[in-house]
């Protein structure tokens, strides 16, 4: 049975979840656990701004109304703001959810909800060299992959590199026939 893959805004009660799920190295998955990390500022922008038109800013990740995940895009600058502006994308699929299609589906919705409703040229995304799955996700939205960032990220008591991708606005326009498009998974 097809299943549909779909972007909401956040609920007090889906931070719940992320905070259940995401505060284990197991929940977070070794790629993505630095530690126990304080959720209140998240509170108080979901409060004060629904968690959008930040700097840091997030989405809930639905299939069909199901909640299994999150996306979140980030304000990043290669000089001054209002001429360098892009936005690093990043997300956490629940733990029981992964391998079911849905980190594909879910960053290429927020690629194409980027590119619709703001006006960045470019789209980024890091991830550990070792992470074959986002590796694979961004390869399937269409990321192209720009190089090693060294030593970026101090994890699980280690220095770790990571790649950097971008994908940009006419790339994506161009992929008209991305499998991703309609937001389905097949289980
Ligand atoms: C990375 C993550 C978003 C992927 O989401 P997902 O729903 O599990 O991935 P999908 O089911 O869409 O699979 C995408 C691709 O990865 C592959 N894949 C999934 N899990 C894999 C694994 N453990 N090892 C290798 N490949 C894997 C799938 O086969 C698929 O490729 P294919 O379509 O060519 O077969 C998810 O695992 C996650 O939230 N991980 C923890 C946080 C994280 O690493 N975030 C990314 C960095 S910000």
């Amino acid at each position: 049975m097809v299943k549909r893959v779909e972007l909401r805004m956040v609920a007090e009660s889906d931070l719940d979840v992320f905070d259940a799920a995401f505060q284990s190295e197991a929940g977070a998955s070794e790629y993505q656990w630095f530690g126990f990390t304080p959720t209140h500022g998240l509170r108080d922008a979901l409060r004060t701004r629904a968690l959008l038109a930040g700097p840091d800013n997030m989405l809930s990740v639905t299939v069909d109304g199901e909640l299994v995940g999150r996306v979140e895009w980030l304000e990043r600058r290669w000089g001054r703001r209002d001429t360098s502006l892009c936005w690093e994308i990043a997300i956490g699929i629940l733990p029981e959810q992964r391998g079911r299609g849905i980190g594909k589906a879910a960053q290429y919705q927020l690629v194409s909800y980027l590119f619709t409703h703001t006006r960045v040229e470019r789209i980024q995304a890091t991830t550990d060299p070792e992470n074959q799955a986002e590796l694979a996700c961004l390869k399937h939205v269409g990321f192209a992959h720009e190089g090693v960032v060294r030593r970026a990220q101090w994890r699980l008591g280690r220095w770790h590199d990571q790649m950097l991708f971008s994908i940009l606005r006419s790339e994506f326009e161009a992929d008209t026939r991305n499998p991703l498009r309609e937001g389905i998974i097949g289980v």
